[in-house]
């Protein structure tokens, strides 16, 4: 791979939303998530960890937990109960119909002193993970989506999922093959101060 290949890979991952029912191949989502591995993080700590959410009752769970925070939520800002509704069905249609959900975890444990700048920086370090997981699967022609819905309800997530205790949800990847091109993106100018006083 040239580095014009290489930029041009990176300049082309986007967003994908829909998904061909095709099953990737078996071992896929193993390497992708090593690879995800290989992300810099602070101290070298790697706090990341993965749920892979499979069977249609923990997608039912995951769902529930989302959807009854989302609810919650939407509630609270006055939101009419018909578009409370539509967004929770297309919410837990989404979950349910994505090839693959990867829930993306910060081992609360894996930071040495426990300050707010080192969680921060766990957290920083959990979402170059995720970035690698994403272009990784790009590499494979597969489309990902960061998902953020996990972050609203981290408590009732790891409950749902019985997750380890300290893992704490921070967002979550669908990943699948491509079913949409998406449209050109809009990027803003890109802002850069050159400082030489
Ligand atoms: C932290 C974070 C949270 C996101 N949450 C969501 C989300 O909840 N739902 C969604 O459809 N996309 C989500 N996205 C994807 C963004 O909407 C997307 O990256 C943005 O619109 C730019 O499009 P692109 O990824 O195709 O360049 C999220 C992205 C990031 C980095």
């Amino acid at each position: 791979m040239t580095s014009t290949d290489a930029i041009e890979f990176l300049r082309a991952r986007r967003s994908i939303r829909k998904f061909s029912n095709d099953p990737l191949p078996a071992g896929l989502l193993r390497e992708i998530l090593e690879t995800a591995t290989f992300a810099p993080s602070a101290h070298g700590l790697q706090p990341w960890r993965f749920a892979q959410v499979e069977s249609n009752s923990a997608r039912s769970a995951l769902g529930q937990a989302l959807t009854n925070q989302m609810r919650l939520d939407m509630q609270a800002e006055n939101i009419p109960e018909t578009d409370i509704l539509s967004r929770v069905e297309r919410s837990l249609r989404r979950i349910a119909e994505a090839p693959q959900i990867i829930l993306l975890c910060r081992d609360t444990e894996a930071v040495r002193i426990p300050t707010s700048e080192e969680d921060l920086m766990g957290i920083q370090s959990v979402a170059m993970a995720g970035l690698q997981l994403m272009l990784a699967a790009q590499a494979h022609g597969l489309g990902a989506n960061w998902i953020c819905w996990p972050l609203y309800a981290q408590a009732e997530t790891s409950h749902a999922l019985q997750l380890p205790p300290t893992w704490q949800p921070q967002g979550m990847i669908f990943l699948g093959r491509p079913a949409e091109q998406p449209k050109p993106k809009n990027l803003k100018p890109l802002q850069v101060l050159s400082l030489n006083f």
